[in-house]
Order: C-alpha cells, then sequence, then structure tokens
C-alpha cells in the first residue's frame, strides 16, 4: 500500500479538478475529496468527516418491519399524520422509562428523522411571536440546523460553549436574550460535535432564563443517553438522561433513532411536547402553520405539509425497538459502547503524537468518549490542519463548519473500523515527525 504523506500535486490538482474550497472543508466537500484521493492513491483513508452510524441495524427492527409489510398490506395507506398509536405509545413508555418524564402517546410525534422536528421545532419557535424571531444556538452544534433556521428565512445567532459554562453560560444566554429577539433557543445533549453535556444545574438556570424571556428550548437528544460516564440503560431506574423538561415545559424534545439504534436510513425519530406546552396557543402561528395550538401547529401546519407522515414500515421498526428497551429485552447502549472504545483509543493516539483536544472539558469534569471528539494542532489553524491531515490519510471538517469560535477539527469515530488501528498510529507518527512542534523559547529555557 502507498506510504503517506501522499504526493502534493495530485492532491492539489484533485482539489482544483473538484473546485473544493479548502477554507470552508464542509462534510459534502471533504467527501467528494477523499472519495477521489482514496481512487487515486488506491488506500483507504481513516474517514472522520461523516457523522454517520458505523454499526448494524438491530434484526429486531428489520423483522418487524417486513412483517408488518408484507402480512398486514400496509403500503397503499397512508399513515396516521400524528403518528401511529403503537409508536407514540412506545415512545411515551420509553420517556418514562429513561427520563423519568410523563408525555402522554398524544404529544409523542413521530418525525422523518429527528431532522424533521428540528425543522418544525426551529420554526415554531421562531415564528410564535413576531417579535422574536431569532433562534439562538449554543454552539458547536450540528450545522444543518443553521441551514434549516435559513430556509425559513429566521435570524440566529450563537455562542462558544468553550467560554460559558455553569453561572456563566446561564448570565451569557440572559444577555443574548435581552439584547436580541430570541424566540428559541437549540443545542445537542450530549454535543455534536464537543460532546458536552449540560448539567441540571446549567439545564435549571437555562429554563429560568427562558420562562423570563418567553423563550422555547429546543433539545436534541440525537445521541439519547451516549454519555458513557453514566449507565443510562436501566429502565425506570436513575440515573435519567438530563432533560431541561424537568425545569420547564415550554421546549421541543427531540429523539433520534439513526445514532442509538443505528436506524438512520429509515428515517424514523420522535418529537415529545410536554402537554402543558402542547396545549398552548400562539395566534401567530396560524398564519404560517394553520393551528394556534402547539401540538396542532406542529403536526398540521409541519408534518402534513411536509411529509403527510413518516411511513409504516420503519414506525413499527422503531417502536419494535423502543419497547424492546423498555422491556429490557434489547439494550442498544451496550451495542454504541463500541464508538467508545474507538473514541478511546483515537484520542490517545492523536495526543501521543502533539495533537490537544479543542473542547477538553465537561465544566470541570473530563469528557466522555463517545461518537465525535475535537482535536487541533499546535501553530495550524482548521483549515490548514484539515488540508494537511489529507496528505496523510485521514479526513475531518474544521470546527468553524459547527459554528464553533475555535480553531480545530472534528473528528467522527464511527467509520474507523478495527483494521485501521495500526494505520492510524502509522498515519500520525509521521504527520508528526513531518510537523514538530515549535517549542516556545521561554518553555524550553524551563523557566
Ligand atoms: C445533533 C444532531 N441532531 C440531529 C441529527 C439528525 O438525525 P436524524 O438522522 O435522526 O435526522 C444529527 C445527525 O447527525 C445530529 O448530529
Amino acid at each position: 500500500m502507498i506510504d503517506v504523506p501522499f504526493d502534493r500535486e495530485t492532491i492539489q490538482r484533485l482539489i482544483d479538478e473538484l473546485e473544493i474550497d479548502m477554507t470552508r472543508g464542509t462534510i459534502r466537500e471533504m467527501n467528494l475529496l477523499v472519495n477521489a484521493a482514496e481512487k487515486e492513491f488506491n488506500t483507504r483513508f481513516v474517514r472522520m468527516e461523516f457523522g454517520v452510524p458505523g454499526l448494524e441495524a438491530s434484526q429486531l427492527a428489520a423483522r418487524a418491519e417486513a412483517q408488518m409489510l408484507i402480512e398486514e398490506g400496509v403500503s397503499n395507506t397512508y399513515p396516521p399524520f400524528q403518528g401511529t398509536p403503537e409508536l407514540k405509545q412506545a415512545g411515551s413508555d420509553f420517556c418514562k422509562a429513561f427520563m423519568d418524564l410523563d408525555i402522554p402517546a398524544e404529544c409523542v410525534i413521530p418525525t422523518v428523522g429527528s431532522m424533521q422536528g428540528c425543522f418544525i421545532a426551529v420554526g415554531l419557535a421562531g415564528f410564535h411571536n413576531p417579535e422574536k424571531d431569532t433562534i439562538l444556538f449554543l454552539d458547536p452544534g450540528f450545522p444543518v440546523n443553521k441551514l434549516q433556521t435559513k430556509f425559513y428565512g429566521l435570524e440566529s445567532i450563537s455562542m462558544d460553549l468553550k467560554d460559558f459554562r455553569g453561572s456563566d453560560l446561564i448570565r451569557e444566554v440572559d444577555r443574548l436574550c435581552t439584547e436580541h429577539a430570541v424566540g428559541g433557543c437549540m443545542w445537542s445533549s450530549p454535543n455534536n460535535p464537543a460532546w458536552i453535556v449540560l448539567s441540571e444545574d446549567e439545564l435549571r438556570g437555562l429554563a429560568e432564563v427562558f420562562d423570563r424571556h418567553g423563550v422555547i428550548a429546543i433539545e436534541d437528544m440525537a445521541y439519547f443517553g451516549m454519555d458513557f460516564r453514566e449507565d443510562y440503560s436501566v429502565p425506570f431506574e436513575p440515573p435519567f438522561q438530563p432533560t431541561i423538561a424537568r425545569y420547564t415545559d415550554r421546549v421541543f424534545i427531540i429523539l433520534s433513532s439513526s445514532k442509538l439504534f443505528s436506524y438512520a436510513g429509515q428515517r424514523c425519530g420522535l418529537t415529545l411536547i410536554p402537554p402543558g406546552f402542547a396545549q398552548q396557543r400562539y395566534p401567530a402561528l396560524r398564519d404560517r402553520f394553520t393551528k394556534g395550538r402547539i401540538l396542532d401547529a406542529f403536526i398540521h401546519g409541519g408534518i402534513y405539509p411536509l411529509t403527510s407522515g413518516v411511513s409504516q414500515g420503519s414506525q413499527k421498526g422503531l417502536a419494535t425497538l423502543l419497547r424492546a428497551a423498555v422491556d429490557r429485552t434489547y439494550n442498544p447502549w451496550l451495542e454504541v459502547r463500541e464508538y467508545q472504545r474507538r473514541a478511546g483509543f483515537m484520542k490517545r493516539q492523536f495526543q501521543e503524537n502533539g495533537f490537544y483536544l479543542v473542547y477538553d472539558k465537561d465544566c470541570e469534569k473530563p469528557l466522555a468518549d463517545g461518537f465525535y471528539f475535537t482535536i487541533a494542532y499546535p501553530g495550524m489553524n482548521g483549515s490548514e490542519l484539515v488540508k494537511e491531515l489529507i496528505h496523510y490519510g485521514i479526513s475531518a471538517i474544521t470546527l468553524k463548519v459547527t459554528g464553533s469560535t475555535k480553531e480545530g477539527l472534528r473528528a467522527c469515530v464511527s467509520l474507523f473500523a478495527q483494521d485501521q488501528f495500526e494505520d492510524l498510529a502509522h498515519r500520525l507518527k509521521r504527520f508528526h515527525e513531518d510537523h514538530p512542534i515549535q517549542v516556545p523559547a521561554v518553555a524550553a529555557s524551563g523557566s
């Protein structure tokens, strides 16, 4: 196999041919470049640019789906817009078992991926009050959510969680909500890409600020329970996944099946709306979402015009997985702990070769090893680093793409395979040898 670094002229030719702007280094662009480079050099990259599941989906779901489609012949009927009763009830029970929250089945709404739930929630938060058309993002975050805000023509502002945690976070959010027309605030927990989890104190403080300013929270739990410092996998027993819904009603909780259940291809997620909030009416929503009551606006003004529901096969599959988790016949967290193992190895390799973690702490605690981590190399900004690593057969995206104000890269562990451990170690060693770190004169003199 060809050794690293790859020929620089060839890489530059590929960049020029594909018209890739390396200063942006978006997921799509990196993907194009890496596909081309893998072909050109006949080699496999250590691919860290994609946030896609790297594990097999459970056969439980596939069998339940197939059986339903064959035996019940539902393919010719539209699904109920509000979701199938079976999935709504399974979602409600899952929520009780693993969050200790009472959300009735009526307020559990299947969506086409959690992405659709995010999209509708952003719209409702951004239009519920004509004087509050701004979404505040607790960054770094999932880049697509900002595209959703743009799609609606809403404003967005952002703050970086690296700079504000604990009481500083509450104060800063309070300041931003005072100075800007914030209608909604969105974050993911565990966070894509820093793997930060907001603490109970932070959630309590944020809830108080949001209630005071009339801000709707959008709590994206795409990586539900995947903070592996805790074991959230025992139903009906603490610890429970932290949620702001313990402190305020005004929240859309977004659940994804893509990562926890590796069920991304079937595009089925859930949005949970606490019942008090589900019944709230906002007359301003009638214009765009046809209904003023939050639950109706979500279903009839959001789900219906976008996709007219979610395929019944995938709802059956997800209902089966949730039910099995609640009944303790299937533990998805045992499977996704594979990501923890991969992250542990990869982080160690990077750190032994001169890299450092950009987001390195969760308040004062070490972060869990999870689906993503963030890295930087002394003396290089994010776009320089992402481009340089390409020559060493390693791909990632810049933190800039995620809304971070820090220099560095987002690394996703999901596609890292067992047979690439040696490759990664070798490539990083070469990278480190070829890019000696300049030790500042003061430090070098030991004073
Ligand atoms: C934070 C976050 N939210 C939402 C999503 C979208 O998930 P889904 O596949 O359920 O639409 C992702 C996917 O990577 C994500 O990282």
